[in-house]
């Protein structure tokens, strides 16, 4: 059993890794899901359709949605300070510095899941069970669900730099110059990522209301990151 490579402490961070994997993917196929499918779907649908949906499908799609997204950022903040504590000093490194870029990303993408989707969505869900048993509607419901998609729309965004962060950690790491300060793209990164963060919370979608528009800002910001780590580092 020994010999065998999973169960080195290799393995064991491997088998952590691939949890990280599993649960990113329920998260990020439930964020696309829900932005790429649902929401086309449900402008397009009639009224009773949508209320259906809403108390039945919504919420169960929601459930491994936020628990996806506990458990991915769960697992990535473990690996990180299992690596951190193997190897001193690696947070300063090429790969440090890339994953911090991503853990960034996909802090403030579990913050708005946990803290702006999910407490606006229970809003509208409970507002379509009221209003299918006669009851009165809540008032702001349409509005919590507009802040609900401004946070949604914004993780769409997110995930895509994070994606090539988090690929890019291990496989396609940066050149330091020997005088290189890795605090700073990850400051710079960090104040564009709370204006946009801001947005979130108090904006709108702007170019991030269409679809295509959401991934063409995506790519956009990624290669943004990119070139400020490499500009920068
Ligand atoms: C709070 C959020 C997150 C943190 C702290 C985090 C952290 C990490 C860490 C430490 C690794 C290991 C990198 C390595 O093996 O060198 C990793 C890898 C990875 N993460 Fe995340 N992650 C987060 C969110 C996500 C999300 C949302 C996804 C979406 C699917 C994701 C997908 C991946 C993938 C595919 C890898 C493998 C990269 C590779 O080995 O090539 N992560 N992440």
């Amino acid at each position: 059993m020994d010999d065998l490579a999973l169960f080195s402490t290799t393995g064991l961070l491997f088998i952590l890794r691939w949890f990280h994997f599993f649960f990113g993917v329920i998260w990020i196929g439930l964020l696309y899901y829900f932005n790429f499918v649902q929401g086309a779907f449900f402008a397009e649908t009639d009224a009773n359709t949508k209320s259906n949906a809403t108390q039945k499908l919504v919420p169960r799609a929601l459930w491994w949605f936020r628990w996806g997204a506990m458990f991915t950022f769960l697992t990535g903040w473990f690996t990180i300070f299992i690596e951190m504590n193997q190897t001193p000093g690696i947070l300063m490194s090429s790969w440090g510095v890339l994953i911090l870029i991503g853990a960034m990303l996909g802090t403030l993408m579990w913050a708005n899941v946990w803290f702006v989707i999910w407490p606006n969505q229970k809003i509208v869900i409970q507002n379509a069970l009221q209003m299918a048993t006669g009851g009165q509607a809540i008032p702001g419901a349409a509005d919590r669900g507009a802040r609900a998609t401004v946070a949604s729309r914004t993780n769409v965004l997110f995930s895509i730099p994070l994606l090539f962060f988090m690929g890019a950690a291990k496989h396609l790491p940066i050149i330091m110059s020997p005088d290189a300060k890795p605090h700073m793209p990850l400051g710079i990164i960090l104040i564009i990522l709370l204006v946009l963060e801001a947005n979130a919370l108090k904006g709108k979608t702007g170019p991030m209301t269409t679809i295509k528009g959401v991934i063409h800002c995506g790519f956009a910001l990624a290669l943004v990151f990119y070139a400020i780590v490499e500009a920068v580092l």
